[in-house]
């Protein structure tokens, strides 16, 4: 049997759903690109009809209409008896891949590949003959790679050595393989809030109650109310990216790093430090890993957005009998990381500071030239202006960003609605911005998203949200 989405859950994902379309559309547009982008899982059942228009305090009648809109366009199917099942269109599953006729795929924030990588799996492919006469399934990853990665640390500061890494198939699958080794049902997990969409997925998927520790592009972390949550909730684990923090591109303070790690290693928090976008440094300057201050913090890194996604190599930095558990849980997953691309990474992180510095010079280039376009463009919008990432985090104050990415569709444009990024409906009127893409990309972007803007009907104006009273 599918999942069933309660009501009380279906109608807080919602959010604010209502638009300038009638109420039964905008509750089917709205169901629509949460499913498209992975906020409702292709075949989980949605609630009755009743039970729906009661949770929605709307009439059965516009539930009907939106259930029988969603059927029409083959997003949902209902059988006598087993309820309405959401599904893509023609048997897709998970995240729906792109149309062909969309242009722009301004969902992902990650840049085109490091100059050097041809020269790096040249040398791999030199290697390799050394290492063709084991059977090749590595598990914890090539001793020399664990090197290169264990000094990489050292030399900002953290003390490493090669048995406190495991090679990973990019961070992703870091984060899925310690939450596995850490976390067990009905525990809690503590996130930021916004945060990166497949952690939010991974720890929902391990069932975790998640408790979100507020991050915003202007002001960083609320470092209290963080503390608050793990003093009173007690989280067996928490996620947090204190370098260029995707979507909002803030990073934590040294002692704001500091108060956190002790606190969780005195609480019993174990913190997973996400590193992946930690050099996608613009102005900012290096500031201390985080695990400096605590040895129960588990790192994790990852080449994909310093050299290229298309790699799929990562690691996690951590003690060594965390790391022994980890393994014990690998096989369930996978059977170890590819060499050739290991050993093309050995040869890439000795070029750390030189792709770094490249990243730095585009990644100025990009968001300069997107700030500027925004700011001829949507004058209205209060952009922060972040010193690293890949993103902007944009606060558009009026504009639906779940209609936006909807009528940014039709316009070839695809992005990730601000909902995405957090739990129960929030960020609605967030929208990430990429800027890792080229000048005439986000020309065009700004355009097309222009265009989508004037057609959700919603005319941008810095008047603040009211409120009900
Ligand atoms: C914060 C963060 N963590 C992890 C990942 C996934 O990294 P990888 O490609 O190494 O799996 C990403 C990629 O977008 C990311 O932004």
């Amino acid at each position: 049997m599918n999942p069933q989405i309660s009501a009380r859950r279906l109608a807080r994902e919602l959010g604010e759903w209502r638009s300038h379309r009638s109420a039964y559309l905008a509750l089917a547009d709205r169901v629509r690109v949460m499913l498209i982008d992975g906020r409702l899982a292709s075949g989980s059942r949605l609630p009755a009809e009743r039970e729906l228009s009661a949770a929605l305090q709307v009439s059965r009648t516009t539930v009907a209409a939106a259930y029988a809109q969603l059927r029409e366009e083959r997003y949902l199917s209902s059988v006598r008896g087993s309820g309405s099942t959401l599904a893509l269109p023609d048997g897709q599953r998970g995240v729906v891949p792109l149309p062909q006729e969309l242009d722009l795929d301004f969902t992902k924030a990650a840049s085109a590949a490091y100059s050097g990588l041809p020269a790096a799996y040249q040398y791999a492919v030199e290697q390799l003959p050394n290492y063709l006469s084991h059977q090749g399934f590595d598990m914890q990853g090539l001793p020399e790679l664990r090197a290169a990665v264990a000094d990489h640390y050292s030399d900002r500061g953290l003390a490493t050595t090669p048995d406190q890494v495991l090679i990973t198939l990019g961070a992703q699958h870091a984060l899925s393989l310690l939450t596995q080794t850490i976390y067990s049902p009905g525990e809690r997990i503590l996130i930021e809030h916004p945060t990166y969409p497949h952690a939010i997925d991974t720890f929902m998927a391990a069932g975790a109650r998640l408790l979100a520790m507020p991050v915003t592009a202007e002001g960083g972390w609320d470092i209290a109310e963080g503390q608050m949550l793990i003093r009173r909730s007690a989280p067996s684990m928490g996620y947090l990216m204190p370098d260029f923090q995707n979507p909002t591109g803030a990073s934590m303070g040294v002692e704001d790093r500091e108060r956190l790690a002790r606190l969780a290693a005195r609480e019993g928090t174990t913190l997973v430090v996400d590193e992946t976008t930690a050099h996608l440094d613009i102005e900012r300057g290096a500031l201390p890993p985080m695990a400096v201050f605590s040895n129960r913090i588990v790192t994790i890194g990852s080449l994909g957005k310093l050299a290229w996604g298309g790699l799929r190599i990562g690691w996690i930095r951590g003690s060594k009998d965390l790391l022994a558990r980890a393994l014990r849980n690998r096989p369930a997953m996978d059977l170890g990381t590819p060499l050739v691309e290991q050993l093309a990474s050995i040869y890439l992180l000795r070029e750390t500071e030189l792709m770094a510095a490249n990243r730095s010079r585009e990644l100025r280039a990009g968001r300069d030239f997107l700030v500027t376009e925004l700011h001829k463009h949507f004058p209205q919008w209060d952009v922060q202006i972040p010193n690293g990432g890949m993103s902007l985090w944009i606060n558009t104050e009026t504009l639906s960003s779940s209609a936006l990415a909807l009528s940014a569709r039709a316009e070839g444009l695809a992005l990730v609605p601000g909902p995405r990024f957090g739990l129960e409906g929030a960020f609605e009127r967030f929208l990430r911005l990429p800027f890792t893409y080229r000048r005439e990309e986000l020309s065009e972007g700004v355009q097309a998203l222009l265009r989508a803007s004037r057609s959700v009907g919603a005319t941008p104006s810095r008047m603040p949200l009211q409120a009900v009273i």
